[in-house]
């Protein structure tokens, strides 16, 4: 497996395959690896010749420096993970590197960015989708691969890809999750054990919250049992959103949509977990 700290290299490595023919995917991670994420890197092994991940904790993307100080750093284990499930490449840039001068650009999604993680975590998404430009622009890749827990950013980046013309293919994967439901997160590692616990309940809630809107029980309402829930387990419920998975606009008659998605967020702990289901 061949690791890159620097662009030239890695674009050089790039355009011999490329000049081959050879279809690249490129796996955009901010390390602390998990199933999850080598879970895209096997989709992009499926579908293309070469697999690049990148591993890079992006600092635009973070509203609160504690939260960025906090975040998980494991570069040795995850490239150990990488070469075991045999990715061919793996970009790991420093912030000099990435950011040469602190940046001015700043994006907006107009109403994709004003609810959910946007609303709680001003900044972010315009941090995100920099940093995906940045790496489109580096790597240049056919394919690139996103988890469905990020529901909210594989959404934006679709449509960052339209507005700035990226020739790249979006793929959304799968949540992978523990055996008691709880969604595969890097942020997972900073839970102790009884916050391991507790934090299970947003899993709980939304399938509770997937029956209940089945039968069915009103938006309102199953919002209401929602936060009940989360709260009653010592978990600190920040939303709970019913929408469209592909327009994230809010649903109000779920009889009429033909897909649905229920998103959370909570703070477990002190630590700050999502998760969703699409229906
Ligand atoms: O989903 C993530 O891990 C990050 O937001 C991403 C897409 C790698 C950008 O830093």
């Amino acid at each position: 497996m061949e690791v890159y700290k620097d662009i030239t290299p890695l674009q050089h490595y790039l355009n011999e395959h490329k000049f081959h023919g050879k279809k690249i995917g490129l796996v955009p991670t901010m390390g602390a690896l998990h199933e999850g994420h080598l879970s895209l890197v096997r989709a992009s092994q499926s579908d293309n010749d070469v697999t690049v991940c990148s591993i890079y904790v992006n600092p635009t993307q973070f509203n609160n420096d504690q939260d960025l100080a906090k975040y998980p750093r494991t570069l040795d284990d995850d490239l150990t993970m990488l070469r075991e499930v045999g990715c061919d490449a793996v970009f790991c840039p420093s912030d000099q590197v990435m950011y040469i001068e602190p940046s001015r650009t700043r994006l907006l999604f107009d109403r994709l960015d004003h609810i959910m993680e946007g609303k709680f975590r001003p900044g972010h998404f315009s941090g995100v989708g920099l940093v995906v430009s940045k790496l489109f622009n580096i790597v240049a890749p056919d394919r690139a691969y996103f988890g469905q827990k990020d529901l909210q950013q594989f959404v934006i980046i679709q449509q960052l890809v339209k507005d700035l013309s990226f020739n790249v293919e979006l793929k959304r994967v799968p949540i992978i999750r523990e055996n008691d439901g709880l969604a595969m997160s890097s942020r997972n590692r900073r839970l102790g054990k009884e916050g391991r616990g507790k934090a299970v309940i947003l899993y709980k809630a939304l399938t509770e919250a997937q029956k209940m809107l089945k039968v069915p029980v009103a938006i309102e309402q199953v919002k209401q049992e929602v936060r009940g829930m989360v709260e009653q387990a010592g978990v600190q419920l920040e939303y709970f959103e019913v929408i469209d998975p592909d327009t994230l606009t809010a649903v109000t008659n779920i009889s009429e949509k033909n897909n649905v998605a229920l998103c959370v967020a909570g703070y477990v702990d002190g630590v700050r977990l999502i998760d969703n289901v699409v229906f």
